[in-house]
């Protein structure tokens, strides 16, 4: 068993405990009735639309009558902010310092999604001192009271920030398009997570295809390499969302599809991959979807 294994059993078993003292029993709308399910949406080449996905996918789930916290790990430009057309004042860092409580800078989007706003603090959880890590931890153990869900936009690629957001979620959705590099990134990202952090599970979005059979393609060829190559990976076809210009225009309005173009074929496809994803969630184990545990993982292994 190696270090990050080990971890996770030993938070695993923390984190039974915890949830069973604070929450009481199941509330009307969770899905678990216990803890929020912290789902990753993550990639390997960037501008695949992981920002749009995650926005999309958080006023779905919300429509969905479920609780929904975006957390934007992503410090690229395209952030979550341009999609929900909000302008945050503050971010993490301000809680890092002490300055601000979470509650104080989360910030409402569309349809009643919450966003914890961007920061360049992400960068430096490594160097974040003991008493910052604690202060974090309780401030997020706050959190899983309020929400069903917690979305996490990672940003793309291998580098440390998007492996330790991955590795930490409960469910990691790697967003894939039929572009080549976008393929051959995809398997590069799965293969650090494999290798580094023993992560076997992932599941598989494709965007931006031409209809469901590319999407199922795409999916095969990557899945027979990951088979041959990363023995023990499993990867689930979670669903596909095409090509469709509509999604281009609600980015313009800085809106997400699903609010701009409700019956836009990107937006039927949303609503259909929500509801998948709702179902998977139901089956979890709760005691894994914990946003504190989630904090903690991560703040352990950065550290
Ligand atoms: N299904 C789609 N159909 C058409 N265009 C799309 C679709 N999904 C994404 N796009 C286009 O791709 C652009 C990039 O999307 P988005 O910002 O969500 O990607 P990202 O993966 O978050 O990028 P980054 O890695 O830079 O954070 C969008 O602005 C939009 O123009
Ligand atoms: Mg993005």
């Amino acid at each position: 068993m190696d270090q990050a294994e080990k971890l996770r059993e030993m938070v695993s078993k923390e984190s039974h405990k915890i949830a069973d003292a604070i929450i009481p029993g199941p509330s009307p709308g969770r899905i678990s009735g216990v803890a929020p399910w912290v789902v990753s949406v993550t990639s390997g080449k960037g501008g695949v639309g992981k920002t749009n996905i995650v926005g999309n996918l958080a006023v779905s789930f919300q429509r969905k009558g479920k609780n929904v916290l975006v957390f934007d790990a992503d410090l690229g430009l395209a952030n979550i902010d341009i999609i929900f057309g909000i302008h945050p004042k503050d971010n993490i860092d301000a809680v890092i310092r002490g300055e601000k409580k979470l509650s104080e800078i989360i910030v409402h989007g569309p349809e009643g999604v919450s966003v914890i706003p961007a920061s360049s603090g992400i960068e430096e959880m490594a160097n974040l001192t003991e008493g910052q890590k604690l202060h974090l931890l309780s401030e997020f153990d706050d959190l899983n009271h309020r929400f069903d869900i917690m979305m996490v936009d990672t940003g793309a690629g291998i580098s440390s920030n998007v492996v330790y957001f991955n590795m930490a979620a409960q469910k990691r959705i790697v967003v894939v398009t039929p572009e080549p590099t976008s393929i051959t990134d995809a398997y590069a990202l799965l293969k650090v997570m494999f290798n580094q952090y023993k992560t076997q599970e992932f599941s598989i979005l494709m965007n931006m295809v031409q209809d469901e059979k590319e999407g199922k393609a795409v999916f095969k060829k990557l899945s027979q390499v990951a088979d041959k190559f990363l023995k023990g990976v499993c990867l689930d076809y979670v669903g596909c969302i095409l090509r469709d210009e509509y999604l281009k225009q609600a980015v313009v309005k800085r809106q997400p599809v699903v609010c701009a173009y409700p019956r836009s074929v990107a937006s039927r496809n949303v609503d259909v991959l929500a509801d998948r994803l709702l179902r998977s969630a139901a089956e979890s184990d709760p005691a894994d979807g914990n946003i504190k545990f989630f904090w903690k993982r991560l703040v352990e292994e950065t550290g």
